[in-house]
């Protein structure tokens, strides 16, 4: 094993921190969260669904960006039970709280929490939700013990994560091209990255690992519907994804002028005049401590 394949969470730790923690990303996710949640949608549904729900329930959700989940959880529990939002990074769990006072919720509280080391006692938790975040976790063992630790027995997990890249036009359509320009070292085996749990069976058998029964595993085609123009559905999508952004700035001026109108050509096929829609495959993964 060369140096560059030997796993390093620490250094992985360092790198989603600073991927997530840029100013212009956080900014991003401020500003397209309206469209975020709507495109989102079908994935936030699958995963209520999923977590049969009862009232007075209480919820965790990780890496909850600017509130997805949480917030539909929250009405779903509503009024006596009781959602904790939490996230990595504080900005972001900013903008989640930013969007709960919008809609006027208050059975939710807010908590910067790596999902290594949750700072809640055991058996606090009814469910434990993560919609497109468990990629990111650098030990993802580490923080699947903590999640059985934090929920009770009987407990359920709902987690989603983005299905495989060659399947998702979203990403094909516009990193894809990107990434014909400037290719991208072969991701190191168990680092974060946005496609890591695309293959089945990957995530199943580190919940089998930390001790979870009854695990479901299974891809969903969902719609993501993006509104619009052209145009703008481009700057959502690039703006948004924090992983990607590098690989713009890598390009030379007269690439990304070629690239870019690759990638409106792309987006463009997906496109109804109103908005873009892009099917989705997910992985959906349930799991009972
Ligand atoms: C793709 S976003 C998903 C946000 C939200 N759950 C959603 O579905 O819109 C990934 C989120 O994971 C958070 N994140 C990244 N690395 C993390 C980590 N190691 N632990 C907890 N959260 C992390 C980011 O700050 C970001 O909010």
């Amino acid at each position: 094993m060369s140096p560059a394949d030997t796993p390093d969470p620490q250094r992985w730790r360092e790198a989603v921190r600073q991927e997530w923690e840029d100013a212009d990303v956080i900014a991003a996710w401020r500003k397209w969260a309206p469209q975020a949640r709507l495109a989102g949608h079908a994935a936030t549904q699958a995963m209520l669904e999923a977590a049969q729900l009862s009232p007075r329930m209480h919820v965790l959700d990780l890496a909850s960006g600017a509130g997805n989940p949480a917030l539909e959880l929250a009405e779903a529990v509503a009024p006596h039970g009781w959602v904790t939002v939490t996230d990595l990074i504080p900005q972001m769990l900013a903008i989640a709280q930013e969007n709960a006072q919008v809609r006027g919720l208050t059975n939710l509280s807010f908590c910067v929490a790596d999902p290594e080391a949750l700072p809640f006692p055991d058996q606090t938790f009814d469910v434990v939700t993560c919609r497109f975040g468990v990629m990111y976790f650098p030990d993802v063992g580490q923080a699947l013990q903590e999640i059985y630790r934090v929920l009770k027995s009987g407990g359920r997990v709902v987690f989603t994560a983005i299905g495989p890249f060659e399947q998702n036009p979203y990403f094909t359509t516009t990193m894809g091209v990107l990434m014909r320009y400037v290719p991208l070292p072969p991701s190191e085996p168990g680092a974060p990255h946005p496609f890591r749990f695309a293959q089945a069976g990957i995530l199943t058998s580190a919940l089998q690992t930390a001790g979870f029964q009854q695990i479901q595993e299974g891809y969903r085609t969902i719609p993501w519907p993006v509104p619009g123009t052209v145009e703008q559905v481009w700057d959502y999508i690039r703006e948004l994804a924090a992983p990607f952004r590098p690989l713009l700035a890598r390009l030379s001026p007269a690439e990304r002028v070629a690239a870019v109108s690759e990638v409106l050509a792309g987006i463009r096929r997906y496109h109804d005049g109103q908005q873009a829609n892009f099917p989705w495959v997910i992985v959906l993964v349930t799991a009972v401590r």
